[in-house]
Order: structure tokens, then sequence, then C-alpha cells
């Protein structure tokens, strides 16, 4: 058996490694924290629990659901968009419900690029924009994204040989790992590039609803002439605590939505009826439960930007995700650094390098253990580490 030449090109997936790491130090007897993972602890609030419960009992949600999304979704996800950021879209055409907003991410790039074709991918990023333009053999280029220029990727340095080859280019703020976010006017830069090399924008919006000092971050579908080149990702993941369920959406350009929503139809059979009833519940219901995880996250995050700033580091907190994305001491590379704080504190942080080349030099911290854990996560680090230097 011999697997095809971009599985051979495919590492584990970055998790299944930390996941084995924190298995190795537990079997050790050790008491690891883990701040790898961005996923969620707390529960799905009870009131989407209650209309699964409901829905799950219907015998019509026992069959095959379309794998555009039932309608009702979809005009759900319409009517909190118009709500949340004032942009209408028609739920027939506009909207296609997603297995989670992962599976959308990766399948987008075998809709739009063929083998040689260029895929613009944020460096550091969410590790699955680069994997689905390697499966479907698409040549990736990293866009740097730096402190310097606040993690938005410098267009202008884009060389035109590859922007003129590109089919896509994949954005995403808040942003993940690095906790940034962007303006109107960064998105507007965008549309016009888009424009002008053809390029379908890819729009990574599953941390939408998780922004912190009364900062709210704005669709890319806002900014005038976004529909004609932009496609936008929606989970409900983190907003809702729904990471198990796999539900999310994409939306906006229309020929985008429909192209995707024909490709999947060939290959999956849509979201469970009595998820999408769920998600309809949540999208639907009382948003008082985004609040209050919006403040939970907040609260955590002053926790580590404060701990880690006792131990030296000079970190802004961020104003969006659920991460903390800071430089690695002096000395230490970023999997030398990672290897350290399991060792010495029991403590996992991810190594910036699992995000790409350019988060080299960087580590991040997943906000998504109790106060008390991550205060114990930070003493652990400071007795182990004392002052550090940078
Ligand atoms: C930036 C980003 N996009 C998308 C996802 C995928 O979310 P889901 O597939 O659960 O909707 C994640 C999950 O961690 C993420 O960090």
């Amino acid at each position: 058996m011999k697997e095809n030449q971009a599985m051979q090109k495919l590492p584990p997936y970055l998790f299944a490694r930390i996941e084995k790491k924190i298995e190795e130090a537990r079997e050790q007897g050790v008491d690891v924290i883990s701040l790898g993972i961005g996923d969620p602890d707390r529960p799905t609030p009870p009131h989407i629990i209650e209309r699964m419960e409901q829905a799950i009992k219907d015998p019509a949600n026992h069959q095959y659901p379309s794998s555009v999304g039932m309608l009702r979704f979809r005009e759900a996800v319409a009517s909190w968009f118009l709500d949340r950021f004032g942009v209408e879209l028609d739920p027939k055409s506009e909207i296609v419900s997603l297995l989670g907003s992962k599976e959308g991410i990766a399948h987008i790039s075998f809709c739009f690029v063929d083998p040689g074709d260029v895929s613009l991918v944020p460096d550091p990023g969410y590790p699955v924009y680069n994997i689905g333009a390697i499966l479907a053999g698409a040549e990736p280029y990293q866009m740097p994204l730096t402190a310097e220029n606040r993690f938005l990727p410098a267009l202008e340095d884009i060389p035109q040989e590859k922007a003129k080859r590109a089919k896509l280019m994949f954005l995403n703020y808040p942003n993940n790992p690095t906790g940034a976010v962007a303006d109107a006017e960064f998105f507007k830069k965008v549309v016009e590039f888009a424009r002008y090399y053809d390029i379908l924008v890819c729009h990574d919006h599953a941390y939408s609803e998780i922004a912190f000092d009364g900062f709210k971050p704005i669709s890319f579908l806002e900014v005038e002439g976004a529909r004609s080149v932009g496609i936008e990702f929606h989970s409900l993941s983190k907003t809702f605590n729904m990471t198990g369920w796999r539900i999310g959406w994409a939306c906006g350009n229309r020929d985008a939505v429909e192209v995707l929503t024909r490709f999947k139809s060939n290959v999956d059979s849509g979201v469970f009826q009595a998820v999408q009833e769920a998600g309809i519940a949540a999208l639907e219901g009382p948003q008082d439960c985004v609040e209050a995880m919006r403040n939970l996250y907040q609260r955590r995050r002053d926790v580590v930007i404060e701990g880690l700033n006792d131990m030296g580091w000079r970190l802004e907190p961020p104003k969006g995700s659920i991460y903390v994305w800071a430089p690695v001491p002096k000395g230490y590379t970023s999997a030398s650094f990672a290897e350290l704080v399991l060792e010495k504190a029991g403590v996992i942080i991810t190594p910036g390098t699992g995000y790409g080349d350019y988060g080299e030099g960087y580590f991040r911290i997943a906000l998504t253990v109790e106060e008390d854990r991550l205060r114990e996560a930070l003493q652990r680090m400071h007795d182990a580490l004392g002052k550090v230097e940078f």
C-alpha cells in the first residue's frame, strides 16, 4: 500500500502530536496542565441542549439531511448575520451549512485550485489552510504575520509572480494563534488586491464573537466590494461551546457558495438535522451566554498576561480570540522552550512553529482551562523559570 504524494507531505495534525506528549507525561505521573488545545472547557448552554433533546426524537431528523443545510437553519444564520453585522444575506444562495468550519476551510481548496496554482496562507496560521492547499495539489505561499505589522499580512510584499498565480487567500481575524484583530481599512486593501489579481478571499471568522475590552470584530463582508471577492467561514464551536457538535457555515459570494455546496453534495451528506435545530436555538436564543463567555475569557486572558508580565514579558493584552501569543525568552527556540516548560513545570504550551515557520520564536497559550488551574500553571512556570530575559 502506498499513500499518494499529497499524503506523503502531510504531517500528523499538530494536536495529535500534542495529545501524545500529554499522554506520555501523564503516564509518568505528572499532573499536566494543558494550555495547548483551544477547545472550550465549559459546556454548551442548556437551552441549546434542550432543543437537541426535542429534535432528536423527531423521525424527520433521522434521515439524510441536505448538504446545503435546512432552510430554517440558513434563515437563522441570515437573521443573526443582519443583526450582528448589518449585512443582508440571501439564505437560499449565499449560505451553506458546514460540518464545522474546518470542513469547509479544507474543502474550499478542492473547489478553486488546480495543481500548480498558488494559495496565499498566513504564517503563523491555523494549519488547515496550508493542509487544504497541499491536499488539493496547490502550492501554498506563506504570508508572514509579524508583530511589526500587527500580525496582518503585508500585501505589498507578496511577490507579483505568486499573486498572479494565486486563486485563494486565507485570512483569520480575530486571529489564531496571535490574537490580532483587523479593521475595515485592512479589509478594504484586501478587496482591492483580490480584485486586481482575481483571487477568492476566504475569511475565517471562527472567533467573531470572542473579543475583549468592548471591541467588536467586523465581518469581511461588511466592506464594500467584499461580496464580489469573498467568502466567510463561521463556526458555532467557540461562540456557543459547541466544538463537539460539528456545525458552522460559509457565506458570501454566491458563486463560491454554489461551488462549495456542489462539492459538498458529492462528498458529504450534511449536518445532522437535530444539530441544525440546536444551531437555530443557539443563533435565535438568548445571547447572554455569549457575553458571559467573553467575560470569562477576558478574565483568564488578564491572569495570563499579568502572570507572564510578572516574569519579565512585556505583553499587550490581545483584543480577541482565546489565545495568548508570546515570544520565547532569549536562548530558546519555540520547541526547546515548550519542552522546558513541560519538563520543569508540567505545563503544555504550543510551540509557535506548529503554526508555520514564522511562528518560530513564539509560543501559544490557550485560555481554555479554569482560572485556578491557569494561576497554578503560571505559578509553576514562575517557580521553574524565575525572571526571563529577551
Ligand atoms: C482559526 C480557526 N478556524 C477554524 C477552526 C475550526 O472550527 P470548527 O471546525 O470547530 O468550526 C478553528 C478551531 O480551532 C480555528 O482555530
